[in-house]
């Protein structure tokens, strides 16, 4: 697959077709991703393959703490405390493009609660990823991670799986590193859901919408 083409048709995947991804198929993925550059070749991060039972737990563990009213305790803030534009709008606009896409109505605020628990189901797929950076690194080390992201991304469209990457799933540390015997200086920085893609689930059929270039982009002559 070219690259523009992937580039341009990757989306976040959010249903999965009933089919495992081979073990020799994740590995081949990785050996592709392992090139990704980053700052001083520091390369700062670790990636857990999670599937079966142990996928199973971590998605038991978070969202039982969900539901007893333990409140998201990422490693590090993701979103700002107070939105602003335009980012407000945005995020905004981004959610309800999905809601939409599924038919929830948005005040029905129950069936928004069961989507959103769907992100610690890894939205159906059988593997999950969790991505985790090195402590003491630097914070140019988060732009090397945001480029190992792509990278895994990119790399998963050109193998036919489609890859959906999750915020959310970093809510929980502390539930996923104890399952995953990660020790304390690993930042969890996000999860993935990856699998094969249902082309034909509602949820994957819409498309988010971007800036045209003229509005982030200046020529300086
Ligand atoms: C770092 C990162 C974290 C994200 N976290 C979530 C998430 O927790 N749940 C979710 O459904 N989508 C998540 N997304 C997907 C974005 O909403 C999506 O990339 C954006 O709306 C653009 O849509 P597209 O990926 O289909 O092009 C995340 C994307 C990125 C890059």
């Amino acid at each position: 697959m070219n690259i523009e083409v992937a580039v341009r048709e990757r989306i976040s995947v959010r249903a999965f077709l009933d089919k495992p991804v081979s073990r020799e198929t994740i590995a081949q993925l990785f050996e592709t991703v392992r090139w990704a550059p980053s700052a001083a070749n520091l390369q700062p991060w670790y990636v857990a393959v999670v599937s079966g039972d142990r996928k199973q737990r971590i998605s038991d563990q978070v969202i039982q703490a969900v539901e007893s009213g333990v409140g998201p305790h990422p490693n590090f803030p993701y979103y700002p405390n107070k939105w602003v534009e335009p980012y407000r709008s945005r995020r905004f606009r981004c959610g309800m493009a999905l809601y939409n896409a599924i038919g929830i109505k948005r005040d029905d605020t129950e069936r928004r609660r069961q989507i959103w628990n769907e992100n610690y189901r890894f939205f159906g797929a059988p593997i999950g990823l969790f991505f985790f950076m090195g402590k003491n690194t630097g914070h140019g080390a988060w732009i090397d991670m945001g480029i190992f992201l792509q990278t895994v991304m990119l790399a998963a469209k050109e193998l036919g799986l489609g890859t959906c990457p999750q915020a959310s799933l970093a809510d929980y540390p502390d539930i996923v590193k104890k399952e995953l015997d990660v020790p304390e200086d690993w930042i969890l920085v996000c999860g993935m859901s990856l699998g094969y893609p249902d082309d034909q689930a509602p949820i994957n059929q819409y498309r988010t919408e971007r800036m045209s270039v003229n509005d982030f982009l200046k020529w300086y002559d």
